[in-house]
């Protein structure tokens, strides 16, 4: 009883380290312009993100965590400038703590080599970090949850170029009013955070099973990428 009581103490104490106590303690006033406003996030890249994923581990009154196994938090290159992302882990990610790692992720792997990348050269994560049961799609409610965790989490990565796969991932980092069948195959540039991404959406993989008459449109927006991979010097 009293181990555990002391466990809680440093939990807590660590989840406030995290999240930088300081910022909602101090008397200074808030610097909403700051650019700085990770500050919590410091050290090398792979701290920051180790930070992250305690952070989001540390989550309360999750149901998609209450549910799920595993914490699926990201793969890849973490210096890549390419990021991708997911809706939400299914049955084999959350198995493995991996993203991507079932047959859409097979599918995923096969479209990444039609031009010439593999997830040494690319980041990959989801818009929700724990399963939704069923493989539902995530609520808004949930989706809100978790976007400050994407948003950091890109702002980490920094990529120069960030491929949504599928409506989730779409509406969630561009827009509710977006159609992914209209969206698709454009660029847009958007500030993230500090980050400033060329962003393009395609169609999820696991939708390109279901539809494979589809995946010519995908195919040009995997070109599309790697044109622009070029001209960026990725
Ligand atoms: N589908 C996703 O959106 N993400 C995964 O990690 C796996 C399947």
């Amino acid at each position: 009883m009293k181990k555990s009581l002391n466990q809680k103490l440093i939990n807590i104490i660590e989840y406030y380290n995290l999240i930088n106590a300081n910022f909602f303690l101090s008397n200074s006033p808030l610097k909403r312009t700051s650019k700085n406003k990770n500050s919590a996030f410091v050290g090398s890249k792979s701290e920051k993100l180790h930070k992250l994923k305690k952070i989001i581990s540390l989550i309360k009154n999750c149901d998609l965590k209450k549910n799920a196994t595993n914490l699926v938090f990201g793969d890849g290159n973490i210096n890549s400038k390419i990021m991708i992302i997911g809706e939400g882990p299914g049955a084999n990610e959350d198995a493995q703590g991996k993203p991507f790692v079932g047959r859409a992720g097979k599918l995923l792997d096969k479209m990444l080599d039609s031009i010439k990348l593999d997830r040494t050269k690319v980041y990959i994560s989801n818009v929700v970090n724990y399963r939704p049961p069923e493989n539902r799609r995530p609520s808004d409610f949930e989706i809100n949850r978790y976007l400050p965790y994407l948003k950091t989490h890109i702002e980490i990565i920094n990529p120069k170029i960030l491929l949504l796969l599928g409506s989730t991932a779409l509406n969630t980092l561009i827009g509710n009013h977006e159609v992914i069948s209209k969206a698709r195959g454009k660029w847009i540039q958007k500030e993230i955070g500090t980050a400033n991404p060329w962003i393009i959406a395609s169609f999820h993989p696991a939708f390109l099973m279901r539809q494979p008459e589809q995946k010519k449109l995908a195919w040009i927006d995997l070109k599309m990428i790697r044109e622009k991979a070029k001209i960026l010097k990725i």
